[in-house]
């Protein structure tokens, strides 16, 4: 499965992350009942799964995101400048993508941070962020997939917990990945910018 994938994905131009440690990803592990033949690493299609890559600017990765949320204005210097700087800590940044190779966009993405810890043993902590899906994309089980992902990648990398912040309307989609709510404890936050 794992060297399938990679061949169909072929060889990826600067990944954020080494694409291995997606395709290897243990495909037991992956939680959601897909449609026939569809898993998170095979979502159909002209669709693919991979890690976020640099061009992936051009392909309209910005855009996506501002589906999500306000983006303001990135240049592509800027981008490249952020993305670098995200690759160059190791095991910290996974996004991963799934593009729709027929027309060259990105239609999914989601972030997993993982937080180095010294607590619970010097382990990590695992921070799912940015989940999005192209509306034109939606209700085909791509935002299950990319969830599915995150929760096995912090299993592999030891996270002692995965945390993440969302609209009442989608407890219930996260619970269905293992995310509960804890009595007694409080999300806050403060914004110093939109
Ligand atoms: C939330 C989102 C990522 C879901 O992606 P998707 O690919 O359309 O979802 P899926 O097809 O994988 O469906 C997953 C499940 O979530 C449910 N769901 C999806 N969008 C939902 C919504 N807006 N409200 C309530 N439930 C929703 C689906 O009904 C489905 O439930 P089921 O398995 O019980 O049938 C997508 O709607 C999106 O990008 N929304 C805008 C950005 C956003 O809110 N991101 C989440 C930030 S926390």
């Amino acid at each position: 499965m794992a060297e399938e994938v990679s061949q169909q994905n072929g060889c990826l131009e600067n990944p954020l992350y080494d694409p291995e440690i997606l395709y290897r990803l243990d495909p037991s592990k992956f939680k959601g009942e897909y449609s026939e033949g569809l898993s998170p690493l095979k979502p159909g299609g002209t669709l693919r799964t991979r890690p976020l890559c640099l061009d992936d600017y051009e392909k309209g990765y910005m855009e996506l995101l501002s589906q999500l949320t306000a983006v303001g204005e990135v240049s592509k210097e800027r981008f490249t400048e952020r993305f670098n700087k995200m690759k160059a800590c190791v095991d910290t940044y996974f996004i991963t993508v799934i593009e729709d190779v027929k027309l060259g966009i990105i239609v999914g993405t989601v972030t997993l941070v993982v937080e180095q810890k010294f607590i619970h043993g010097a382990t990590a902590r695992a921070r799912l962020e940015d989940l999005v899906i192209n509306d034109a994309y939606r209700g085909r089980q791509l935002g299950k997939m990319l969830l599915d992902i995150i929760v096995v990648m912090s299993e592999v990398f030891h996270c002692y917990k995965g945390s993440l912040e969302c609209k009442d309307h989608l407890v219930k989609l996260y619970s269905q990945y293992g995310f509960e709510k804890t009595p007694g404890q409080n999300y806050m936050q403060q914004k110093y910018f939109d």
